[in-house]
């Protein structure tokens, strides 16, 4: 494995593979009662904070803390960025402090590959504007292997706001390493320019790919990130493109349903797709516990206690 995470185009499938066998193994170890090991011990991970995040966040800083390494938990709100302190001065400052890895979020796409030419310590994207997010895709892959039992030619199907999505590029490239066939279904104007370079299917037209998917990962319409209209409204968006309960229905009986969240429920899924037996949208949340643990632990090369 490279000394960093900042492309899930980086993994090899034997990289990919031990990244998910070796959260398998720890998942085992998070069933007991004591949950924490010592392998981190004396090993400090800073989580750098530059965008909003609940579930990365706080996944990540369970993780490290479960291996026992010492955590420090930055966020640009209240720190000297707000006094115009540099991402590279920011860097350096927590190296300072002995950083051993730093798991970066930032808006700007490039920020983690920049930080690794700055820092001695490894360096794992948690998300990078609209380029990456490659735990994320391992945490969805992982998901969908313990349900389906395994990822080589199943069908994977993401819908959504492609254009602003970093899981999405991050889930093809890793789906694809896998021995995923991914299709994309967006509104023209939700895909970006280089799409027909990715290792993927393309399609406008979500109700004729549905019957053929065993998972269908919704994205978030990512409004925030949106300067101009790209589709007509929220109304016409969810009835093209939204995932409701006539559509659910049309999925093959065992096909899952993902989402990465946070959730514009109503828009592009129903509540009660959300919550159905056949959403991981938790399981998902939980998987990036063990996968971040997983990443961490092959960073930094700690020794898991049997
Ligand atoms: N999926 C995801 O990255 O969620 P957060 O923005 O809450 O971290």
């Amino acid at each position: 494995m490279n000394r960093h995470l900042i492309s899930a185009g980086d993994l090899s499938r034997d990289d990919a593979l031990l990244i998910l066998d070796t959260a398998e193994e720890l998942a085992r170890v998070s069933e007991r009662s004591i949950k924490k090991l010592p392998t981190l011990r004396g090993r400090t991970v800073v989580n750098l904070f530059f965008e909003d995040s609940t579930r990365t966040r706080i996944s990540f800083e369970a993780a490290a803390k479960r291996l026992s390494a010492d955590v420090i938990n930055f966020s640009a709100k209240g720190s000297s960025v707000s006094k115009g302190e540099s991402l590279k001065d920011t860097a350096l400052t927590l190296e300072a402090m002995g950083a051993d890895a730093v798991v970066i979020r930032h808006s700007a796409s490039g920020a983690p590959h920049r930080l690794a030419n700055w820092v001695h310590g490894s360096v794992v994207n948690a998300g990078d504007g609209t380029h990456e997010h490659p735990t994320q895709a391992l945490l969805d892959a992982f998901s969908m292997r313990r349900r389906l039992g395994g990822l080589d030619g199943r069908r994977v199907t993401v819908v959504g706001d492609v254009l602003h999505s970093r899981v999405a590029r991050s889930n093809v490239l890793l789906l694809h390493t896998l021995g995923a066939q991914v299709t994309l279904v967006a509104p023209p104007t939700l895909l970006p320019v280089s799409v027909d370079t990715w290792p993927c299917e393309v399609s406008y037209d979500l109700d004729a790919v549905l019957p053929k998917s065993d998972v269908v990962m919704m994205l978030r319409v990512q409004k925030e990130r949106m300067n101009a209209a790209f589709f007509p409204s929220e109304r016409e968006y969810s009835r093209r493109y939204g995932l409701d309960r006539d559509r659910f229905a049309r999925m093959p009986d065992d096909a899952i349903v993902m989402h990465p969240g946070p959730m514009n429920r109503g828009m592009e899924i129903a509540a009660e797709v959300a919550d159905s037996a056949r959403s991981t949208i938790v399981e998902q949340v939980a998987n990036g516990v063990t996968i971040r643990m997983a990443v961490l632990y092959l960073l930094l090369g700690g020794e898991i206690a049997q």
